[in-house]
């Protein structure tokens, strides 16, 4: 009889600590939404394609799809969930509900994670900048024409974006 080895982790998700076993080849997307219960990374593609899966793991925005559980092992994982008290974040979740750029809203936590690091990162961005920095995450719902005004309006503020129109 073959046994299937497990691997041993810690993982720090949204502040809480989980000891888990997990198969080597289970991925960090998988492991959270199977066994944590975090279910805001949504699976759209299981292949790095469509940012779905965007979380924060050891302070660096990654597709989680992409990542083995068992590299999490002893980091700390956010996802947007875990983000309610974070003020850039509240900020784009406000703006991009005033925008209308959440539809279905399947894109829309990996979308806020993928433009909250990228504001930590760009805080002055231009709008090609914000097109650029968002490429790696797909909507098909919103023409991504809102969810670039929602980002450049939490950068400069309505009042610019008054301006400009
Ligand atoms: S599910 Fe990870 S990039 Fe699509
Ligand atoms: S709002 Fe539906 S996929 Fe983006």
């Amino acid at each position: 009889m073959e046994f299937k080895q497990q691997v041993a982790i810690k993982v720090t998700v949204n502040g809480a600590d989980i000891r888990a076993a997990v198969a080597p080849e289970e991925s960090l997307l998988d492991f959270l939404r199977k066994q944590c219960g975090v279910t805001d990374v949504k699976c759209g593609c299981g292949m790095g394609e469509c940012g779905t899966c965007t979380l924060v793991l050891a302070g660096k925005v990654v597709k989680s799809c992409l990542v083995l559980a068992a590299q999490a092992d002893g980091r700390e994982v956010w996802t947007l969930q875990g983000l309610e008290r974070d003020p850039l974040a509240a900020r784009l979740q406000d703006s991009f509900a005033r925008h209308g750029a959440v539809q279905c809203g399947f894109c829309t936590p990996g979308m806020l994670i993928a433009a909250r690091g990228f504001l930590q990162r760009s805080p002055q961005p231009t709008r090609a900048e914000i097109r650029e920095a968002l490429s790696g995450n797909l909507c098909r719902c919103t023409g991504y024409q809102k969810i670039v005004d929602a980002v450049w309006a939490v950068a400069y503020g309505d009042a610019a974006e008054q301006e400009r129109a």
